[in-house]
């Protein structure tokens, strides 16, 4: 039986790297729906045709127009991966806004299995937020990926693509979605 995957990217590098992820989300037997915050889509411009056509649904980062019919199906996880300082803080306050965020935090009161893996500098993961919205999103049953066994933040302009642990997410995508019922 396919599941369906909601893969939300927000703007760090790491998106560079997300028609890889799909296809190795696909091959686990997820229907990857992919979702971007309006800067993520900016950055990967060239390429939203093709990550349409590999997921074959439409690729979205803003919210349907009244009266728009639904083009997904609904979630049976979500990924928000790579997640920004910026993106996390919007969904643990709940400032819904933008596509992703809203979505994601509607996922959190519709019981989706939803794990998230920051990507955030060592000085940016010091302002006294972050860990505020990170003790949110946990205690709301999201599985947050952050430091061991998920990413580890570096210094300010360190590489995050090399680094970050798409395949640690996604196991924790397969365990959280092989556990509902
Ligand atoms: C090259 C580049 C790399 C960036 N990397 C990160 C990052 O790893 N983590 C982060 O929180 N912000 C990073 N930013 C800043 C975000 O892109 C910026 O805060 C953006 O507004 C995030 O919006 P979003 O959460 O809606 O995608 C980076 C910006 C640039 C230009």
């Amino acid at each position: 039986m396919t599941r369906n995957l909601y893969l939300f990217c927000s703007a760090a590098e790491p998106v560079f790297d997300v028609a890889h992820v799909i296809e190795d989300a696909q091959s686990r037997g997820w229907d990857v729906c992919l979702g971007l915050t309006p800067t993520a889509a900016r950055w990967v411009a060239g390429s939203l045709d093709g990550l349409a056509a590999l997921t074959g649904r439409p690729v979205r980062w803003q919210y349907k127009l009244p009266g728009e019919a639904d083009v997904w199906p609904d979630a049976d996880a979500l990924l928000f991966a790579p997640v920004t300082f910026n993106s996390v803080n919007s969904w643990a306050l709940g400032l819904s806004g933008r596509f992703t965020a809203g979505v994601a935090a509607e996922a959190l009161g519709r019981g989706t299995p939803v794990v998230a893996m920051p990507c955030v500098n060592a000085a940016l993961a010091a302002h006294p937020q972050f860990e505020q919205s990170l003790s949110v999103l946990r205690g709301a049953g999201v599985d947050v990926l952050w430091g061991e066994g998920g990413f580890v933040p570096g210094e300010v302009g360190a590489d995050t693509r090399a680094r970050f642990p798409w395949q640690a997410a996604l196991d924790a995508v397969d365990r959280r979605g092989a556990a509902r019922p």
